[in-house]
C-alpha cells in the first residue's frame, strides 16, 4: 500500500483520484477526474509498459525504437482491487496503482519494492509549440545505482548525476560533457540486489535526474510527446539488459571481416596513397581488413560521386584492394549539396524528398560541401530511393560496406549545430517538426542505407557504421564514439563509453583508436590499441591533420606493440563471433562492466575500468602514462593470468604487472576460448586446426563455441557449427563433453588442445572412451594435445 499520499499536487489535492477502470486482456486502463489516462500493458512477466494520456486523449502509437520480433507473452496474469488501490499481479512482479494518486509502485512477490513513483507523472502545457512537457519521478531507494544511457562520456555509475538526450555533433567533446551523438533513454537501477530498467521511448529531448537535484528522487522529462515507458525486472542486471535489447532488437551476424581491424583517416587520397597505405599493412604484417575513404574521396563532397582526379578508376582499386584481403569503406553524409548540376539533388528536389520548414520552403544549412539540403528519412519512400541510390557504388563499383556520418544532422556555422526546430518530418506518416524527429533522424537515415547495402551486397551481409544513434539502432548498424581526443583521459572515455553503450543495447561499438583529434604519442596508442582490441568494433581513424596514425607511425617498439595485439584480436575472432552471436540470438551484451557481472558485490558498483569481455576475459587496460603496473579490482572467482598462467583468487584489488607490452588480461577459470591462426585478413587462410584454450578448473563449467560461412545467410538455415562444451575438473582428471548442433562443416578436422593450469601430470587421455597413445595426441609431449574435432569425451585422466 502507497503510504503517503497527502501530496500537494498543483494546488488540487488528489486531483489524480482514479474514477473509472477498465481491463481488456493484457491492458489496463485508469482514468482520473482530471482526464489522465494511465494504461498498462503487460508484456511479458517481467516487463510492463506504462503510458499516460492527458485530456482523455492519446496519441497515435507509433515507435521506430521498438523491434518487430521482440518477444511476447506471459504466462500468468490476475488483477484485483481493493479500497484503496487496484493490483496486476504476473508470474514474477505485482503492480500497485493507487486510486486517489495514480501513483504506482512495482514489487516482486515477495514484496520487496522494485520501483515506485514518487510524485508519479505529471506534465505542464507547452503553449509555444503545443501538448506538453511531460513528466516522472520515482523514488530513490536506498543505496540505488544507475546505469546505462547510451555514450555519456562520464562515470558508469550515473547515481547524482543529471544527463540529456539530444544527439549532438560534439567534436572534441569531453569528460561529462552532454549529451553526445546518442540518445538511448534506458536506465537500469540496482538497489538491494535488485536490478530493473526504465526505457523511456520518447524521441524529444529528453533529461533523467538520477538524484541529482533532490537525494531521494530519480526522474525523466521530455519537451513533448508522451509519458511512455518500459520496465524491465531482473533482479538480475542480465535479465533487465536482455530485455530492453529483446524489445529494441539486436543486429544480425556481421560478415567475419566487420571484426577484424579496420583502418581509417580524414582522408586517404588519391588511389596511390590508398595503395601504399595497404602494401604496408603487408609488408609489415599487420592485420588488416577495411580501409575507410572519408569525405574526399568525392567530387566537392558530393555523395555518390567520386573525385575522379584523386581516384580515376574507383572500381578497379577497389577490386585490387579486395585481391590483398581488403575491403573498402566509404562514408556517405546526409546533407546532399544544392546544385542544379548534380543529380542526386535534382532527383530528390523533383520528388519533394527534402524537409522542409514550417512555412514550406526547403530547409538548408552549411556541411562539407557548402549548402545542403537534407532528405527526410523518416518517410518510408524517401528511405527505399535512398537505398536504391546504393546500386551503383555498391553493386557496380564494389564498395563492401557503408559509412553514415554527421546524421545528427550536423549543421555548421549555426548554434542550434542542427536543422531548425520548425523543420517538418514525415514521421512514417505522424507528421511532426524537427523537436520529434531530430533525435531519431540519423537512425532513419542509417536504416535506409542497410536496406541498400544489404540489397546490393548480397547474398553477402552488410556492414555499415553511424555515428548518430536512438534507441533501436543496433538493429541496422555498428557505431563508434565520435569526435573524441588523443588524451589519456579520453582513453578512459572510451573505456566507459563502450561499456555504457554494451549495456544499452548496442554492443557493436568501438572509439576512434589514438585519438580523432589532435595526435597520441606511441605510448598512448599502443595503450589505446590493447584496449581497442576488445571493443567489438575495432578501428584506428583520425582527423589527419595533426600527424599519421598508422601503426608504423611511431617507433618499432609501438609498431611492434601493436602488430602482437592485432595478431591476438585475429587469433580471438572465433571467440568475438560467438560473443556477437550471443548477443544477436540472446541479446547479451558483448562487453559486461563488473556490476553486470556480479552485481551481488557492492565492490563492482563504482568500477568503471575493468570489464568482462565476452563471458570469460576480463580486461583492464592501462590509463595512465609511464605505468608498470596497476591497481586493478578482480570480481570474485578464480582467474588466470593470461601471460603466465598464474591463477589469481578474486573478490579483491590488486596491483598488477603492465609494462607497456601488456595488458591485464585473465581468464576465467573453466573456460574454453576458441582461436584461430594469425592471419593478415579474414579468410587469408583456410582455417586447418581450432586451437582451444582450456582453462582447468575443479568442477563445472560450460562453454560455446559458434561457427559458419563467415559471410552469407547459410547460417539461417541451420548452416552453422555450434560446439557446446561441457568442463568437469577433478583432482586428478578433466573431462571435456561436447554437445553439437547445426550442419555446417567447419574446414579443419582437429583441435588443438591447449591445457592451462592442470594440477596434475597426465597419465592417460581416452577420446569417447577409447584410450589413445600419449605419443598419438601428445606429440609434443607437453600439455598440447591433438583430437580429432568431433569428440563426444575427452576424458584426460592424471597421474
Ligand atoms: C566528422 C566525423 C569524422 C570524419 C569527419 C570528416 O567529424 O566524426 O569521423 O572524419 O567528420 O568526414
Amino acid at each position: 500500500m502507497i503510504t503517503n499520499t497527502e501530496i500537494e499536487y498543483k494546488g488540487n489535492l488528489y486531483p489524480n483520484q482514479i474514477v473509472d477502470f477498465k481491463q481488456e486482456t493484457d491492458k489496463f486502463y485508469f482514468t482520473t477526474e482530471n482526464g489522465v489516462i494511465l494504461e498498462i500493458t503487460v508484456l511479458r512477466n517481467s516487463a510492463i509498459r506504462f503510458r499516460y494520456a492527458t485530456d482523455y486523449r492519446f496519441q497515435p502509437d507509433f515507435s521506430y525504437a521498438i523491434s518487430p520480433t521482440a518477444s511476447k507473452g506471459y504466462n500468468q496474469l490476475e488483477s484485483e482491487e481493493t479500497s484503496t488501490e487496484y493490483l496486476i499481479r504476473t508470474s514474477k512482479i505485482q503492480i500497485l496503482v493507487d486510486k486517489k494518486s495514480l501513483r504506482v509502485q512495482i514489487s516482486d512477490l515477495e514484496g520487496n519494492i522494485i520501483n515506485e513513483d514518487e510524485s508519479g507523472f505529471h506534465w505542464e502545457e507547452n503553449h509555444e509549440h503545443g501538448g506538453n512537457n511531460v513528466k516522472m519521478s520515482k523514488i530513490t531507494q536506498t543505496g540505488e545505482s544507475y546505469y546505462g544511457m547510451g555514450d555519456k562520456a562520464t562515470h558508469t555509475n550515473l547515481k547524482g548525476k543529471r544527463v540529456s538526450n539530444w544527439v549532438t555533433d560534439q567534436y572534441a567533446y569531453t569528460k561529462d560533457q552532454d549529451p553526445l551523438y546518442k540518445a538511448i533513454p534506458f536506465y537500469i537501477g540496482l538497489h538491494n540486489n535488485i536490478a530493473y530498467g526504465i526505457f523511456f521511448d520518447n524521441t524529444f529531448h529528453t533529461c533523467f535526474d538520477f538524484s541529482h537535484e533532490r537525494r531521494h528522487v530519480t526522474s525523466f522529462w521530455a519537451d513533448g510527446g508522451e509519458m511512455n515507458y518500459y520496465f524491465f525486472y531482473g533482479p538480475d542486471m542480465g535479465r533487465v539488459v536482455r530485455a530492453y535489447t529483446d524489445l529494441t532488437g539486436t543486429p544480425e551476424l556481421p560478415p567475419l571481416w566487420a571484426l577484424g581491424f579496420h583502418q581509417s583517416k580524414w582522408s586517404y587520397y588519391p588511389e596511390s596513397r590508398v595503395k601504399k597505405l595497404a602494401k604496408k599493412f603487408r609488408d609489415l604484417k599487420i592485420p588488416c581488413d577495411a580501409i575507410y575513404l572519408d569525405i574526399d574521396y568525392m567530387d566537392g563532397f558530393r555523395c555518390f560521386t567520386w573525385d575522379k582526379k584523386k581516384f580515376p578508376d574507383p572500381k578497379r582499386m577497389i577490386d585490387e584492394l579486395y585481391k590483398d584481403g581488403f575491403k573498402t569503406v566509404v562514408m556517405i553524409d546526409p546533407g546532399i549539396k544544392v546544385d542544379r548540376n548534380y543529380w542526386v539533388y535534382n532527383e530528390a528536389l523533383e520528388k519533394d524528398y527534402f524537409c522542409k520548414r514550417a512555412d514550406g520552403p526547403i530547409m538548408q544549412g552549411k556541411v562539407w560541401p557548402g549548402e545542403c539540403s537534407f532528405p527526410d528519412f523518416t518517410n518510408p519512400e524517401v528511405r527505399k530511393w535512398w537505398a536504391e541510390l546504393y546500386k551503383e557504388l555498391i553493386a557496380e563499383t564494389g564498395v563492401h560496406a557503408v559509412w553514415n556520418d554527421m546524421n545528427e544532422p550536423a549543421v555548421m556555422e549555426v548554434p542550434s549545430k542542427t536543422a531548425p526546430l520548425d523543420t517538418r518530418h514525415d514521421y512514417d506518416g505522424h507528421p511532426c517538426s524537427h523537436r520529434k524527429a531530430h533525435n531519431v533522424y540519423g537512425t532513419q537515415m542509417v536504416r535506409a542505407t542497410y536496406e541498400g547495402v544489404k540489397k546490393y551486397v548480397y547474398p553477402k551481409r552488410p556492414f555499415v557504421i553511424t555515428r548518430a544513434a536512438y534507441a533501436g539502432a543496433q538493429r541496422f548498424t555498428s557505431t563508434w564514439t565520435g569526435d573524441n581526443v588523443a588524451t589519456w583521459e579520453h582513453l578512459w572515455i572510451a573505456n566507459v563509453q563502450v561499456q555504457r553503450m554494451c549495456m544499452s543495447g548496442m554492443s557493436f561499438v568501438g572509439s576512434d583508436i589514438g585519438g580523432f583529434a589532435e595526435q597520441p604519442n606511441g605510448e598512448l596508442f599502443a595503450r589505446w590499441i590493447q584496449l581497442g582490441i576488445f571493443h567489438p568494433f575495432c578501428r584506428v581513424h583520425s582527423s589527419g591533420d595533426h600527424g599519421d596514425q598508422e601503426p608504423w607511425s611511431f617507433d618499432k617498439e609501438v609498431t611492434d606493440i601493436v602488430r602482437d595485439y592485432l595478431e591476438l584480436r585475429y587469433q580471438l575472432l572465433p571467440y568475438l563471433y560467438t560473443m556477437f552471436w550471443r548477443y544477436s540470438e540472446d541479446n547479451v551484451p558483448m562487453l559486461k562492466p563488473l556490476v553486470y557481472y556480479d552485481q551481488e558485490d557492492p565492490q563492482t558498483h563504482f568500477r568503471t575500468d575493468e570489464f568482462i569481455f565476452g563471458e570469460e576475459i576480463l580486461v583492464c587496460p592501462v590509463q595512465e602514462p609511464n605505468a608498470k603496473g596497476r591497481r586493478m579490482y578482480f570480481p570474485r572467482g578464480k582467474w588466470y593470468d593470461y601471460w603466465s598462467g598464474e591463477l589469481i583468487e578474486g573478490g579483491m584489488e590488486k596491483w598488477v604487472l603492465a609494462d607497456i607490452d601488456r595488458i591485464p588480461l585473465y581468464v576465467r577459470e573453466g573456460a574454453i576460448i576458441p582461436k584461430y591462426p594469425v592471419q593478415q585478413y579474414v579468410g587469408e587462410k583456410e582455417i586447418t586446426e581450432l586451437t582451444l584454450d582450456i582453462y582447468y578448473k575443479e568442477g563445472v563449467e560450460k562453454s560455446t563455441v559458434y561457427e559458419d560461412a563467415q559471410e552469407g545467410y547459410d547460417y539461417t538455415k541451420g548452416y552453422y557449427s555450434l560446439r557446446n562444451f561441457k568442463l568437469n575438473g577433478k583432482e586428478k582428471e578433466l573431462i571435456i563433453q561436447q554437445f553439437k548442433n547445426g550442419t555446417y562443416i567447419t574446414p579443419y578436422e582437429h583441435f588443438r588442445i591447449n591445457l592451462i593450469g592442470l594440477p596434475f601430470a597426465i597419465k592417460a587421455i581416452e577420446v569417447d572412451n577409447v584410450e589413445v597413445p600419449l605419443k598419438q595426441v601428445k606429440p609434443n609431449g607437453d600439455n598440447t594435445i591433438m583430437v580429432h574435432k568431433d569428440f563426444t569425451e575427452l576424458h584426460i585422466i592424471g597421474a
